[in-house]
């Protein structure tokens, strides 16, 4: 349900124009045109698995066709550097390009971002940490994401590893002009890729749901984006040839990225601190929290959560914990970890899981208060995968 209950101000960031269907991605030149780009250099920023796959053709022929010079940037790895942003950002320059796209998962389009920004901008990636803002505007950017997950074509946001460590460049500058849904670039994604990102939409969406800076406008992206998952990704995992389940799915993973305005809750603070430990790809570390997150806020939003089970489960009066059952159960059917233990970490981590959760990365968006105390019977069940006594005892208090 959308909430109207709140008085606040929000200001809410998204992309200015959605092409979406089958194909779309051969038709980046209609968007170029409609912004009067006719012609130049266009930097195509895409990771090695999309150039393997040859999909950053679908992009570039049809561009390359209508008159347009395409550069491809294809250096682009998972959790990307500083060094490959700066290689990056320096090739930005090194030519007046007229418009910037990003190929790829969230780390491509995280990483198309910087090139945008740093093509008219001077200075060094590691002078815009932090929440910043750019002097000139960046070039118009366009988003096609390959995979169905991190909502990064809709945020303001790029990550990377600077010095091994997580690090953020947040601008409202930084959100792509336009982002291209196509269905058939996520045809070919194994179910893995297919579970982990479909789990990562699908814990924004709910992490939103909880945040206490939940709005109007992320509630009608969360609810909307939960019921797609809960739809259709089992669907989309189960048959990666379905084209209606890989539509719903780009379609709820975008909506998921726009849920981001009111920001993620303790799901994904745990989620880092179970990656700094096992490198698993972010979508299976943020299933694995999930359950347990929600069974940490039962307390503190019942109906809230009641509201979000009501519409997975498409029908009324659901009890809270339902949720956190539900959650369970798409993990286990997905073929994803449960517990801490199967992927090596065991009780002796939890100290220091539950320090680094707490001093690192604070979540004063989550409803219930996050403190070590509070956190120790979250992390002594999930460790153990025993959901049922995490759901007893935050429910008593
Ligand atoms: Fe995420």
């Amino acid at each position: 349900m959308i909430s109207f209950a709140k008085a606040n101000v929000y200001s809410c960031l998204s992309p200015r124009q959605l092409m979406m269907g089958d194909g779309a991605a051969g038709q980046v030149e209609q968007l170029l045109a409609g912004w009067k780009i006719t012609g130049g250099d266009v930097l195509l920023v895409a990771d090695k698995e999309v150039v393997k796959l040859g999909l950053d053709r679908k992009v570039a022929e049809p561009l390359e066709a209508a008159g347009y010079k395409v550069a491809v940037f294809d250096g682009i790895v998972g959790e990307p550097t500083l060094e490959i942003a700066e290689a990056l950002t320096e090739l930005a320059r090194q030519k007046p390009f007229k418009a910037v796209v990003g190929m790829g998962g969230g780390s491509s389009l995280d990483m198309s971002k910087l090139a945008a920004a740093f093509a008219v901008n001077q200075g060094k990636v590691t002078d815009y940490l932090g929440v910043t803002s750019f002097d000139k505007a960046p070039l118009p950017l366009i988003n096609v994401p390959t995979t169905a997950g991190t909502g990064a074509e809709a945020t303001a946001v790029s990550m990377l590893s600077v010095e091994g460590r997580k690090a953020i460049v947040l601008s409202p500058q930084l959100v792509p002009l336009a982002t291209v849904l196509d269905a058939e670039l996520t045809k070919t994604l194994p179910p893995k890729i297919t579970a982990a990102t479909g789990m990562d939409a699908l814990s924004h969406a709910l992490e939103a749901f909880m945040s206490v800076n939940a709005s109007p406008y992320t509630d009608t992206q969360a609810t909307t984006c939960m019921s797609i998952v809960a739809h259709w990704l089992k669907p989309a995992f189960e048959d990666g040839s379905n084209m209606e389940a890989r539509r719903a799915m780009i379609y709820g993973a975008y909506l998921g990225g726009l849920t981001l305005n009111a920001g993620v809750v303790l799901g994904h603070s745990v989620a880092y601190t179970i990656a700094n430990r096992c490198h698993l790809p972010h979508g299976v570390s943020c299933a694995m929290a999930l359950p347990y997150t929600i069974a940490y806020n039962l307390k503190a939003i019942p109906e809230r959560i009641s509201q979000a089970a009501d519409i997975v489960l498409g029908k009324h009066g659901s009890k809270p914990e339902e949720l956190v059952t539900w959650v369970d159960e798409l993990i286990a059917a997905l073929g994803l970890p449960r517990s801490l233990k199967e992927v090596g970490i065991s009780q002796s981590d939890v100290p220091a899981m539950i320090a680094e959760c707490v001093e690192r990365y604070p979540r004063p968006t989550n409803p219930a208060p996050i403190d070590a105390d509070r956190l120790q019977v979250f992390y002594e069940t999930i460790v153990t995968g025993d959901v049922a006594r995490a759901v007893e005892y935050y429910q008593g208090g």
